[in-house]
């Protein structure tokens, strides 16, 4: 049973409860999500073999004082860099660190900046020179699976109708699902109800209904789905040590379908797979 309330008269903590937000909202996440997207989109041509992760994470923060935003991972529950970036077989919340990327990695930059307080939450893959064919493929193919969820987010849908158009096609694709995280509501708060499962039946979870705000960011795996985190207790890894890629979208519903907030010109799925 979940219960929906109004983002405007809701307490400021996660109540279990779903927001719905309002125009306000919808206009503050149009501008903080800008940010993170006008950032990742700099770092398409900043991302060279050579480059270090530690680099990218330094970029993140100067963009961040350039613009008057903040990086919301930032000290978030113990993180203490400014974004996760996360390469090959590490599936999320990698850590920046001082070892150059080379020619052929693959590898996710998760950005969230807050703007006004509202949090703007997108990641996007990133190759490195010229990649392996499986490992355009993969990256292709968990691009579209976030295109399928994002077609899905529409008022009258469930959450699960977003997993499950996610799930069906990434295992028609001969991919995997990690099931272990998941999409968030996302606002003046970074997690927040409800969760979207990237797989599902149709029907489960929540109805989705006009002014809902939450992530779709499926990580999709070339081997199988499980994953276990390092001692450092951030960094998630696939078991079978395959490549793992993920795409991020904030979307906010709308009367007929959805804003995808995060959206740019460099994150649309060609049909060449
Ligand atoms: N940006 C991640 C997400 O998509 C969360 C990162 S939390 C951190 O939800 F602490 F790992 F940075
Ligand atoms: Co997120
Ligand atoms: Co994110």
């Amino acid at each position: 049973m979940v219960d929906f309330i109004d983002a405007d008269v809701a307490p400021s903590r996660n109540t279990g409860q779903v927001r719905i937000h309002g125009a306000d909202a919808f206009a503050g996440m149009r501008a903080a999500c800008a940010m993170t997207a006008q950032c990742l989109d700099e770092l398409h041509d900043f991302i060279v073999p050579g480059v270090t992760t530690e680099a990218i994470d330094e970029y993140v923060m100067a963009f961040a004082e350039r613009h008057g935003v903040i990086p919301a991972t930032l000290y978030y529950r113990g993180f203490r860099k400014a974004v996760c970036t996360s390469v090959n077989h590490v599936v999320c919340h990698g850590i920046p660190v001082d070892k150059p990327l080379k020619e052929g990695d693959v590898l996710n930059v998760d950005v969230t900046y807050i703007l006004g307080g509202w949090h703007g939450d997108s990641s996007r893959m990133y190759r490195v020179g010229q990649v392996r064919r499986a490992a355009d493929r993969l990256l292709k193919v968990t691009l579209k699976a976030l295109e399928y969820g994002v077609n899905a987010a529409k008022p009258g849908n469930t959450t699960g109708d977003i997993g499950h158009a996610i799930q069906t096609y990434v295992e028609g694709e001969r991919c995997s699902v990690v099931r272990e995280f998941c999409g968030h509501g996302v606002g003046r708060l970074f997690h927040d109800m409800p969760n979207i499962l990237h797989y599902g039946r149709p029907g489960d979870g929540i109805r989705l209904q006009p002014g809902m705000i939450f992530t779709i960011e499926p990580m999709v795996n070339l081997g199988r789905p499980h994953v276990k985190v390092l001692s450092d207790g951030w960094t998630a890894v696939t078991r079978d040590r395959s490549l793992s890629a993920q795409y991020e979208h904030t979307v906010g519903i709308t009367e007929d379908g959805c804003e995808v907030f995060t959206a740019s010109p460099h994150m649309v799925a060609g049909d060449d797979i």
